[in-house]
C-alpha cells in the first residue's frame, strides 16, 4: 500500500515528482491545489469561495478542502493508495486526515527559501492540458506555447511576487510544525529537493525503500 503525503514548501517541486513517483507507483495524485484551481476554473460554488484566499497566497477555510479531499479519497482509484500533495497543510487538517485514513510515509521536501523564489518566479503553466514549465529549467520549445497543445502559457496569480511572500510565510507560521508532528510518529522522512528533476526523483524512490 502506498498512502503518501507530501509535504513541503510553495515552489519545491511536490507536483513535478508526484507527477513522475504517480505513474511508477501506479496510485493517483492527488493535489488539493489542482483541485481548487479546477474548481476555480469551473466557477463552482466552492472555486468562488476559494479564488480569493489563493489569489492572495492565504489559506483556504480547513472546511471547504477538507470537503473535496474527502470526496476524491473515496474515489475508487484511489483505494490501493495515493500521492496527497497540498493536504495537511495545518495541524487541524492533519488531525482530520487520520480520521479518514491511515498513512504509509510523508515525504518532507526541503530547499534554501530563494531557490523556492526562483522556482515559483519562473513557473508557467498550460491552461489547457496544465503541463507545468520553467523559463529557466523546463521551458518550453516555443516560448509562451505549450510543447503539447500550443495553447498560450500562464502565470499562476499566486506566483507574482506579492503572493509569494504571503505563501512562504503561511508555510512557515502554519504548516511548517507538520515536520515535528510526523517526525514524533515516525512516518517523515526528509527528501533534498536541489538539484534536477531526475537527480530528486532518485532521492524520492531512495526515501521510500
Ligand atoms: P498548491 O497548488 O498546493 O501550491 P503549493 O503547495 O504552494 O505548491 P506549488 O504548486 O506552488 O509548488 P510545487 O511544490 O508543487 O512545485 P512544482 O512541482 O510545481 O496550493 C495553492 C493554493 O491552494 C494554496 O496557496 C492555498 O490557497 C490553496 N490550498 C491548496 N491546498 C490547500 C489546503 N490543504 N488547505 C488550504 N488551502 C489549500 O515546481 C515549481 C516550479 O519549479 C515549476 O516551474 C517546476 O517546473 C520547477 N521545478 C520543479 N522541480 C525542479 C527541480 N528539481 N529543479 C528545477 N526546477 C524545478
Amino acid at each position: 500500500m502506498h498512502r503518501i503525503v507530501f509535504l513541503g514548501p510553495p515552489g519545491v517541486g511536490k507536483g513535478t515528482q508526484a507527477a513522475t513517483l504517480a505513474g511508477e507507483l501506479g496510485v493517483p495524485h492527488l493535489s488539493t491545489g489542482d483541485l481548487l484551481r479546477a474548481a476555480v476554473a469551473a466557477h463552482t460554488p466552492l472555486g468562488q469561495q476559494a479564488q480569493g484566499y489563493m489569489d492572495a497566497g492565504r489559506l483556504v477555510p480547513d472546511d471547504l478542502v477538507l470537503d473535496i479531499l474527502r470526496e476524491r479519497l473515496a474515489a475508487d482509484d484511489a483505494r490501493a493508495g495515493f500521492l496527497l500533495d497540498g493536504y495537511p497543510r495545518n495541524l487541524a487538517q492533519a488531525q482530520r486526515l487520520e480520521q479518514i485514513t491511515s498513512l504509509d510515509a510523508v515525504l518532507a521536501f526541503e530547499l534554501p527559501a530563494h531557490q523556492l523564489v526562483e522556482r515559483l518566479s519562473g513557473r508557467r503553466v498550460c491552461p489547457t492540458c496544465q503541463t507545468v514549465y520553467n523559463l529557466a529549467t523546463r521551458p518550453p520549445k516555443v516560448a509562451g506555447r505549450c510543447d503539447r497543445d500550443g495553447s498560450e502559457l500562464v502565470q499562476r496569480p499566486d506566483d507574482r511576487p506579492e503572493a509569494i511572500g504571503t505563501r512562504l510565510a503561511v508555510y512557515a507560521e502554519q504548516t511548517a510544525p507538520l515536520l515535528s508532528y510526523y517526525r514524533k510518529s515516525g512516518l517523515l522522512r526528509p527528501v533534498d529537493a536541489s538539484g534536477t528533476p531526475d537527480e530528486v526523483a532518485a532521492r524520492v524512490r531512495g526515501a521510500l525503500h
